[in-house]
């Protein structure tokens, strides 16, 4: 449930209400079911979900594993392309606004918190204009580089803050994070400086090729240009096998049987060997009823059901 004053200046929960049913029937997205008054506040019931990525995040002590981040890219390039697809950008792109469903359900991730969206092509499919001067808008620590410069955001903004984050989840911290400055408007600009300063061989360090890959794409998209969704996902997928892990819905967060049980042991002792958990083949004798043969059509979806 989420509410607002009902005499609030910037009411937001119907449009957010709205959006909801609009981008509702794909995967990871919360149905709504409700909008009225409640006790004088604009009431929004929708389904509850688990946790977000970002209490996930901290509950394992500010890292997720390798095989988590590319089992997650998949998904989380899904949503941004289903949000996308139906003309909006989400502009508030961070761990706090996915979340996983709720119990069984946690491996699903949900996108959430459509407050700051905005529709970016018109009913006949034309692009916004591109405006400079905008404010930020967004969470500091992971807007794009282009947001910071004041640019209106589009597609690939949505993508840049994606591939900050995912690099947050890996590396633990962004550099850019705890930069100390008397004020917003100064610790803004670091923040921004620090972003520009950083490259992106030395923020992807250490981790696969396809995350600094990823960043030099989105980077160089341009303002009206649709990202090449399926190109990335098929990216970070490959990453996945190359480094001998099972596409198996297994997070770090994921206790008990597995949904999928790896039909050999390459990504269990891949995994021990970088200290990770895998889908122990011991866990797969013990449930054989939950043993399902890998099947393409769900890899192709990013969590469908
Ligand atoms: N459907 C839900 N089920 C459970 N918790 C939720 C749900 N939606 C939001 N939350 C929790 O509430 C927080 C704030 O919700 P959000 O929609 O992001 O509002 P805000 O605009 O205040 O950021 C989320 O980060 C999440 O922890
Ligand atoms: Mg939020």
């Amino acid at each position: 449930m989420k509410t607002e004053p009902a005499n609030s200046r910037n009411p937001q929960l119907k449009g957010e209400y709205d959006l909801y049913r609009w981008l509702a029937g794909a995967n990871g997205i919360p149905n709504v079911h409700y909008l009225g008054v409640h006790h004088g506040c604009n009431t929004l019931v929708m389904d509850l979900l688990g946790k977000s990525l970002e209490d996930l995040f901290q509950a394992r002590g500010q890292r997720f594993s390798l095989k988590t981040v590319l089992m997650l890219a998949d998904q989380l390039v899904a949503r941004l392309e289903h949000v996308h697809n139906k003309d909006y950008l989400h502009r508030d792109i961070k761990s706090e606004n996915f979340m996983v469903g709720h119990g069984s359900r946690n491996d699903i991730v949900y996108i959430i918190d459509f407050g700051l969206s905005k529709k970016y092509v018109d009913s006949r499919k034309r692009h916004m204009a591109y405006r400079e001067g905008r404010d930020l808008i967004g969470t500091p620590r992971f807007v794009s580089i282009n947001t910071h410069l004041g640019k209106e955001q589009s597609r690939r903004d949505d993508m840049e803050a994606l591939g900050h984050m995912m690099l947050y989840f890996l590396r633990g911290s962004l550099p850019w994070q705890g930069l100390p400055a008397p004020t917003v408007k100064e610790k803004y600009a670091k923040i921004r400086d620090k972003k520009i300063n950083t490259s992106l061989q030395e923020l992807c360090h250490g981790f696969p090729i396809e995350f600094a890959t990823y960043m030099k794409y989105v980077r160089a998209l341009r303002f009206e240009e649709r990202p090449d969704y399926a190109y990335l996902r098929n990216m970070f997928r490959s990453a996945l096998e190359r480094h001998g892990f099972q596409y198996d819905y297994v997070f770090d967060w994921v206790t008990g049987p597995g949904r999928r049980v790896s039909r050999t042991s390459r990504a269990s002792k891949a995994s021990r060997s970088r200290g990770r958990r895998a889908p122990s083949s011991s866990r797969a004798q013990r449930t054989p009823s939950r043993a399902r043969p890998r099947s393409g059509g769900r890899r192709q979806n990013g969590g469908r059901r």
